[in-house]
């Protein structure tokens, strides 16, 4: 079966308006061709708005699209390299599988048994194999999540645009189609553009990801590199769990930052700007807590969950309450008294600017 390659998408300067309001402020990338990279960002934040600029469904108020290094202007959705998959899959209920998939390649003029040979092979890829015959809704929400990426599939598009497509499945299934997603990426070589405000899915798939807040790209890095060197603190808000501390810089030396705040004082990792005298954050991931007879400070367990292999608990010293991972296995419980270890050397420092405001999605 033959695919097209994978498109690059360049986006130059390109911003949105609806009115008088922005919901797009001038914005430059480049997606590589055959890349699966991913927009993460809280509701409202114009994630959507953007893949629509890409698609052809709305055209950029300043700016250009290029695909393939192509300019997209004046080009009508039906007539770009790209296939989109909404959140509402928008499958027909009354057809069965097999015509679902070839249902964008009729209008294309292919004829029906070619359609229908296509519609089978495409099946096969994503690993629905012999359920052609079957309706929509004699699918799971898994299976059915498959036929909508074997439709926008079947017109052979360059690059695929996926506008949350898992967020109405369960955790399980969400976990297991973001193994699925990656492998018909990868066996393709199409390029995702793939939309979510959920940070696991982003970090687990992603080659690249850009976390965007209020019209605005905040971050553009592999997700290793947001998760571990955030660039502001709005990313290292939005994406994994901190604790998030008020602090000033007194010090600076190389990599690392002096700094005091209501936990005393400690030696972290200095952030992008981060400069003597300012007022910061000094963001500590839960696994930087290390609960240790040797540790230096000590307070009384307020709160644990157990969540399995993990367990989150809240450990308050007198003046912060620290929000700590141990493994599920401990036989710690509230009321007990602990000494701890704040890794700060692991932890980051960043210059005090705004945070994100409510945290949904997985915890990373
Ligand atoms: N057609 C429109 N007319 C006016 N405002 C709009 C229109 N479409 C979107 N907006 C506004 O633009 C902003 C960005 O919307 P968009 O749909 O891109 O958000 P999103 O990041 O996809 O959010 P969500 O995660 O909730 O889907 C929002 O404030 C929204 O209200
Ligand atoms: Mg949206």
């Amino acid at each position: 079966m033959t695919l097209a390659r994978g498109q690059s998408v360049s986006l130059e300067h390109l911003s949105v308006k609806f009115g008088d309001f922005t919901a797009v402020h001038p914005t430059s990338l480049t997606v590589e061709d055959g890349e699966f990279f991913s927009i993460l960002g809280p509701s409202g934040c114009g994630k959507t708005t953007i893949l629509k600029t890409i698609s052809g469904f709305l055209e950029p108020s300043g700016g250009r699209v290029l695909i393939g290094g192509k300019n997209m202007a004046g080009l009508r959705a039906n007539r770009r390299p790209t296939a989109m998959i909404f959140q509402s899959l928008a499958l027909f209920p009354l057809m069965n599988v097999r015509d679902n998939v070839a249902f964008g390649l009729e209008a294309r003029g292919v004829g029906r048994a070619a359609r229908l040979k296509r519609a089978d092979e495409l099946l096969e890829l994503v690993a629905l194999t012999g359920q052609g015959d079957k309706r929509p809704g004699e699918l799971s929400g898994g299976q059915r999540q498959r036929v909508a990426i074997a439709r926008a599939l079947a017109v052979d598009p360059e690059v695929l645009l996926l506008d949350e497509p898992l967020s109405a499945l369960d955790l399980k299934l969400r976990q297991h189609m973001r193994a699925e997603l990656r492998s018909i990426q990868q066996k393709t070589g199409v390029t995702f553009i793939y939309i979510t405000h959920d940070q696991g899915e982003a970090l687990a798939m992603s080659d690249r990801m850009a976390v965007m807040n209020e019209g605005r790209i905040q971050q553009i890095a592999t997700p290793r590199e947001v998760y571990h060197q955030p660039q502001n603190a709005f990313v290292a808000s939005f994406v994994g769990a901190s604790n998030i501390l008020p602090a000033r810089v007194v010090q600076r030396d190389g990599p690392m930052a002096e700094l005091t705040g209501p936990f005393g004082s400690l030696r972290a990792r200095a952030g992008t700007g981060l400069e003597i005298g300012q007022d910061a954050y000094l963001f500590v991931r839960p696994e930087q807590i290390l609960i240790t007879d040797m540790g230096e400070r000590a307070g009384r367990v307020e709160n644990i969950s157990m969540e399995g292999a993990q367990a989150q608990m809240t450990i308050n010293d007198g003046a912060i309450s620290w929000h700590a991972e141990i493994p599920g296995r401990s036989v710690l419980s509230v009321g007990h008294h602990v000494r701890f270890v704040v890794d700060a050397e692991h932890a980051l420092a960043l210059p005090r600017s705004e945070l994100a405001a409510s945290i949904d999605g997985d915890a990373a």
